[in-house]
Order: structure tokens, then C-alpha cells, then sequence
């Protein structure tokens, strides 16, 4: 686990920059539209923003009035998180803690979770998702969204079908990124292990690829794969 923390506390400055006051490409364009279509109305629920970041979610979030409370396990995250919060005069709780555990989290406290791009970066993810399900009030929603497993690169040796700790170097960063890969058959077994239902799933895909912003290389690409997979989970 400490090497996962150090990974993301080195990185916590650039990714604020990289993921900006509003996400990057992927996410306005691609998985948001669907997060917020799961997420449903949040105005004056409390919202877990699970694995936070710097917060652009949490920040929304909060300007359409829910209460929020964001969590990451990287205190340079949630420094960064602060600050930007800060500077968009929201008042969001931000705390270190670890969706594997959310010891600062009651159990049964939470209306709504947002997950978005975390699972796939975590060793435990079973322990994330019985915290997940044990601080929602019953018949509480998670949204979570993360990187598409189908599309990972595998070398030679590696299998689909086996749990693999893995290691890349993504866009502008000089470092390594940590990550799990897992078949997407092991976070449905996971989320029913839970006590999770089901509910929706989607491959988050562009919509209009002509809006202002969509970049070339996003345009190249465009529905040559799904780059995410979104769930809406209902406890
Ligand atoms: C890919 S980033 C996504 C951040 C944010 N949700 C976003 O969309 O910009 C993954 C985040 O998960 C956090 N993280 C990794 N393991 C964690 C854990 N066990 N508990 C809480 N956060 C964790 C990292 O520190 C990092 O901020």
C-alpha cells in the first residue's frame, strides 16, 4: 500500500493540473455525461466523492448543493483537493482516509458514492466495497466508474484472466503510474459479494464528437474502444 500512496502523492500536483477545474478529455467528454445521469439528483444529499483526487468532482458536486465529503488516501491529493476547494469558496470536508477502510466514515451516513477512476488503482478492492456498502443508508446509490480492463495491455506472460499488479507511464507524467488489473467478471462477482444489486451499466462513449474542446486525437480514436466502465449500484 505504500508504495501506492507515494505514487499518488508524487503525482498529486501535476494530476491537479492535468484533470483541471473540470476533468480532462475522457471525462467531460466521455464518462461524466454518464455519471451525473447515474448520480441522479443530489441537491441536499450527502455525497462520498471515494478516491477524490484534487476534487473537480467534489467542487461540482458541492455548486449543485449536496453536501460532500471527499476522501483520498494520498494526503497530497487532499492538500491539492483543499486547496481548489478553497479557491471555489466550497465547503467541502476533505479527509485523508482509504476506501478500503473509510474509517472516518459512519456506517449508514452516506446517500450517494461517487467512484470515478479509482477501483482499478486499489489492492483491496472487496474491502473498498464493503465500506461502500456499509456507510450507505439502505437503499443508498454508488456510481462507479473506472478504466475498461478489456482494453488493458498485456504482455506476453500475462494473462486476462489473472489479477495482475501493474506499472505505466501515462501522458506528460515521469513516473509510473500503480494499478490492478482485474477481469471485468471479478468486480461483478465483488460488487454482488457486497450486497450490491446491479442496477445499470454503460461504456461511456462520446456523444457528439464535434463539440468544442473534442480533441484530434480523442476524434482519431473515437469509438475504436471504451476507454471506462460505468456501474450505478444500488445497496
Ligand atoms: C485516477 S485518480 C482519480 C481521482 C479523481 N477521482 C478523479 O477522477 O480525478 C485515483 C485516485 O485514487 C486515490 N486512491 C488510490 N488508492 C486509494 C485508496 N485505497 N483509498 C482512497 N483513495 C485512493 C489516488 O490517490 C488518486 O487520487
Amino acid at each position: 500500500m505504500k508504495d501506492v500512496i507515494d505514487c499518488w502523492n508524487e503525482k498529486a500536483s501535476q494530476w491537479r493540473t492535468l484533470v483541471g477545474d473540470k476533468g480532462d478529455s475522457n471525462r467531460i467528454f466521455n464518462s461524466d455525461p454518464v455519471l451525473w445521469n447515474f448520480l441522479g439528483e443530489i441537491t441536499g444529499k450527502t455525497i462520498l466523492d471515494a478516491g477524490c483526487g484534487t476534487g473537480y468532482l467534489s467542487v461540482q458536486m458541492s455548486e449543485k448543493l449536496a453536501t460532500v465529503i471527499g476522501v483520498d488516501v494520498s494526503e497530497k491529493m487532499i492538500k491539492e483537493a483543499k486547496k481548489f476547494g478553497k479557491e471555489k469558496n466550497a465547503q467541502i470536508d476533505f479527509r485523508v482516509d482509504s476506501c478500503s477502510k473509510l474509517s472516518s466514515v459512519p456506517s449508514q451516513s452516506i446517500d450517494k458514492i461517487v467512484c470515478n477512476y479509482v477501483l482499478m488503482d486499489l489492492p483491496d478492492l472487496s474491502g473498498a466495497l464493503q465500506n461502500f456498502h456499509r456507510v450507505l443508508k439502505p437503499s443508498g446509490l454508488a456510481v462507479c466508474i473506472f478504466t475498461h480492463p478489456c482494453f488493458t495491455e498485456l504482455s506476453e506472460s500475462e494473462m486476462y484472466f489473472d489479477e495482475i499488479k501493474k506499472k505505466d507511464r501515462w501522458g506528460r507524467f515521469t513516473s509510473d503510474f500503480i494499478y490492478f488489473h482485474r477481469p471485468l467478471s471479478t468486480y461483478w462477482r465483488e460488487f454482488k459479494r457486497a450486497g450490491f444489486q446491479i442496477e445499470n451499466f454503460d461504456e461511456p462513449i462520446a456523444q457528439d464528437p464535434f463539440a468544442p474542446g473534442f480533441q484530434d486525437l480523442w476524434r482519431k480514436n473515437y469509438r475504436k474502444q471504451a476507454w471506462s466502465v460505468a456501474f450505478r449500484l444500488i445497496k
